[in-house]
């Protein structure tokens, strides 16, 4: 059977307080309906249709996506509504109906759920809890069958102390929901076209209703405030640590770890506090990751030690290699085996051979370093004239002595040596030594300035 989804977000999330529609509002980095068309896309949709409204184009304008079907809900007079919105968008037997404010529902529950709707049966997804305020309350015939919902402000006192809640979530035929969708009245307390209303229409229909509960409670939980989204968060986080930590990765504490992206890691890596993982990362065996460090969209090698508040970005990173403390690496790093960065250290698009080290204080950029070269401290690559790049090369062996500004273009010998302080402006041949500095003159005649009451003594 083919399936559907329809995502509602067109609600106006005032409790957040913020100008930007709540279903944008980021989990992991990435917004919360983000997250849920991705559950939907992983169940096998065909079609995802999102009710939006409140926000208007902002919200497709944040989730580009050849799959996605949008439905302007320009009033939102209920989830009953909402969901018709969405109808003449789908061909599909099966409709699945999702919220943009629920983001951590997983693909895994969802499959089960949806494997439980045919043409006689609609799913319901329920869950029981002891504080069930606030929720439409699932009613049971005497045999146990479901045979409406009652929301909160129509319920009776006897039908509030039912403890079994409605998710909102539901997968029905489409022919069912064409059928009786156009039926629905708001002739209720709150004047709104209730989507929970078609469970009792499926009942007189003679369809089941087959009310099955997510694998976890918070997969169902939804987002009002920030609050319950920063809550949603952690719980995520706390999910994507422990499946590295069962992977073989140890964790100085899985409370103080984030990942927006994916994160793949060998065994016996160990990440210490306050790490950010960003895009996609992938870890060797045996990498060591010290605290405060943020790693986006790179690959580490084996045995790599990462030393604190070091930030690398788009880097590629071979085996046995040190970094940091405080080393920033921006794209297009390539470092090769055994190659040293150390702190107060940037590169970008720069390719560092073997065993070289860069160990303090230094801007590569632009550059090509072969193997076992030596940057002096406070070494700069000067690559940008203010409209154009240059490349600067260093050839293996080569050993740069401190403080020296290297002008690109620029190509530095193998085994070659620049003098301390120098400024660099032509290459130097292999095993040749430039050095560009003024001389050194010694004054004998020399007289310090002495300080005026000094003088008195
Ligand atoms: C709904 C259910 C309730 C359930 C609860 C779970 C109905 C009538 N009630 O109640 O049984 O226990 O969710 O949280 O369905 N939305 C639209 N357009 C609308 C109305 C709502 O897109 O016209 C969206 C909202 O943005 C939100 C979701 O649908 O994401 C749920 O709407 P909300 O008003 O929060 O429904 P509840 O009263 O919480
Ligand atoms: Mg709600």
């Amino acid at each position: 059977m083919s399936l559907a989804v329809v995502i509602l977000a067109a609600g106006k999330g005032t409790r957040m307080k913020s100008a930007l529609p709540k279903v944008l509002h980021t989990l992991a980095g990435k917004p919360m309906l983000a997250h849920v068309v991705e559950a939907a896309r992983e169940v096998g949709a065909e079609r995802i249709a999102v009710v939006y409204g409140h926000g208007g184009e902002q919200v497709p304008a944040a989730l580009p996506g050849d799959d996605l079907q949008w439905a302007l809900q320009a009033e939102q007079l209920g989830t009953g509504h909402a969901v018709a919105q969405a109808m003449p968008l789908l061909k599909e037997d099966v409709v699945l109906i999702l919220y943009g404010d629920v983001p951590l529902i997983s693909a895994d529950t969802l499959k089960n759920f949806v494997g439980a709707v045919n043409e006689k049966t609609v799913a319901l997804m329920t869950l029981t809890m002891s504080d069930p305020s606030g929720y439409g309350r699932i009613l049971r015939d005497a045999a146990g069958n479901v045979t409406r919902i009652v929301e909160q402000k129509d319920a009776s006192d006897e039908e509030k102390t039912v403890n079994e809640i409605n998710t909102g979530i539901l997968a029905c035929p489409r022919s069912f929901l064409d059928k009786v969708l156009p039926a629905l009245s708001s002739n209720n307390a709150q004047g709104e076209y209730y989507l929970t209303d078609v469970i009792a229409m499926a009942v007189n229909e003679g369809l089941a209703v087959d009310a099955r509960q997510p694998q976890f409670a918070w997969e169902v939980d939804g987002v009002n405030d920030r609050v319950q989204l920063s809550r949603l968060e952690r719980i995520y986080q706390g999910v994507q640590a422990e499946a590295l930590m069962r992977a073989g990765v140890a964790m100085a504490d899985p409370g103080r770890f984030d990942v927006r992206g994916i994160v793949t890691a060998g065994s016996d890596c160990f990440v210490d506090i306050n790490a950010v993982f960003e895009g996609n990362v992938t870890l060797g065996n045996n990498v060591r990751i010290g605290p405060n460090c943020v790693i986006r969209d790179s690959q580490i090698g084996d045995d790599v030690v990462i030393e604190a508040n070091s930030h690398i970005d788009g880097a590629t990173i071979a085996n046995a290699c040190q970094i940091g403390p405080y080393a920033r690496l921006r794209p297009g790093t390539s470092l090769a085996d055994k190659a040293k960065i150390g702190n107060f250290v940037e590169t970008k698009k720069a390719t560092i051979g073997f065993g070289s080290k860069v160990n303090h204080l230094s801007y590569i950029g632009d550059a090509e370093l072969g193997a076992n070269v030596n940057v002096g401290a406070g070494t700069i690559t000067c690559n940008y004239d203010g409209v154009n790049k240059f490349k600067t090369v260093m050839k293996d062996g080569a050993f740069i002595g401190s403080n020296s500004s290297l002008v690109a273009p620029l190509i530095i010998g193998a085994g070659a040596t620049v003098g301390a302080g120098s400024t660099i402006s032509k290459d130097i041949p292999d095993e040749q030594l430039g050095v560009a500095r003024g001389r050194q003159r010694n004054t004998a005649s020399w007289q310090r300035p002495v300080k005026q009451d000094a003088k008195k003594d």
